[in-house]
């Protein structure tokens, strides 16, 4: 088992990984809380696997709410929901949320925990490899609006992250190829030794390890930055354009993973026009070995169109973050017009 602490302006977060640790989550949750009220938010496809187990491990009663599976309940209507059963439940500021799901889980009980009573604990059990190498950690929750993903959210650190790598082994594939994603990404970006880790036939033998070296990424990245106001952009490599590209799609058509990835390999395609390293073959392989896309589904313009919504954009100029030699990113501010020439040519 790991363990990692990430210090935030607010809170310290507590961090766990290995197989098996969901099992103790009700001893660690006693080391750190003092709750007489557990409230856990879950969705219809964890609810079956995982809810009875997490709800026996307390001595206490445990209150819960089951929110519809995917993305487009990922909304300010079920985070009002949550807030109802909260309040029947009692729910005070000396109690605890647990968030027991996937990403949009994750994200919306970290949304409902910062701004119930303006802030109670909350503790993420993440049960994607997306969640438990990206969402679950730093903070980060939020919910979408009609007009565009994560629009609303906030800041608000977790203060117990239980990551059991065991419970991967439930996930359909096409799932966990989709959290391969976030760990390419983390190889290009901050340490290559994770290409090669995943690289081998038998990686997920190496599961643990692997989910280690890229939360410890994480972890870092967020203690020097929180807000998002310089490094923690470097998380968006392959990113900028993966959100274009999963919003042409209206999010069904390409996951996040399958966005990113697509993402990723047009970074390093830009990165080439701009006279750099090309990074493009050890990129698209690893993506390619991993079953997720490699190439721009969708018109040039209508990419370039689609990332001019990008949260980043300020007026008119766009962070872009460049992996020029692996393991190491740069930011670099494009003005928009030069934008548009790179993304015709990709
Ligand atoms: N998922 C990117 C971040 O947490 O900043």
């Amino acid at each position: 088992m790991y363990h990692l602490s990430l210090q935030g302006s607010v809170s310290l977060s507590d961090i766990y990984i290995g197989g098996g640790i969901f099992s103790t989550t009700a001893k660690h949750v006693a080391e750190k809380f003092h709750p007489t009220r557990i409230h856990v938010v879950t969705d219809s496809n964890v609810e079956p696997l995982y809810l009875r187990a997490l709800c026996a491990q307390f001595p206490l009663t445990v209150t819960y709410t089951v929110i519809p599976a995917g993305e487009e309940h990922k909304n300010l209507a079920t985070v009002a929901s949550i807030y109802e059963d909260l309040c029947e439940a009692g729910l005070t500021r000396s109690d605890l949320l647990i968030a027991l799901g996937g990403g949009v889980v994750g994200d919306i009980t970290g949304f409902a925990a910062a701004t119930y009573l303006r802030g109670i604990h909350i503790c993420q059990i993440p049960t994607t490899l997306l969640s438990q190498v990206d969402s679950s950690v730093g903070g980060k929750c939020g919910v979408d609006l009609p007009q565009g993903k994560n629009l609303v959210g906030s800041f608000y650190q977790p203060e117990l992250v239980m990551i059991d790598t065991d419970i991967l082994s439930t996930l359909p594939e096409r799932i966990f190829c989709d959290g391969m994603a976030e760990v390419i990404k983390y190889g290009c970006i901050a340490n290559r030794d994770i290409l090669e880790l995943i690289s081998a036939p038998d990686f997920k033998s190496n599961l643990e390890q692997i989910v280690y070296e890229c939360v410890r990424i994480k972890r870092d990245v967020v203690q020097q930055d929180e807000h998002d106001n310089g490094l923690r952009m470097t998380l968006n490599f392959g990113h900028t354009i993966g959100h274009a590209a999963e919003k042409l799609g209206n999010y069904v058509d390409l996951s996040h993973g399958q966005a990113v990835a697509i993402g990723m390999c047009a970074a390093a395609k830009l990165n080439i026009l701009l006279g750099g390293n090309d990074l493009t073959q050890i990129i698209a392989d690893a993506c390619t070995m991993h079953q997720l896309p490699t190439s721009l589904p969708y018109d040039n313009e209508a990419i370039y169109n689609s990332l001019l919504s990008d949260k980043k954009r300020m007026s008119d100029t766009l962070n872009f973050i460049l992996v020029n030699q692996l393991g190491r990113a740069d930011i670099r501010k494009f003005p928009l017009d030069q934008l548009h020439e790179l993304v015709a040519q990709l």
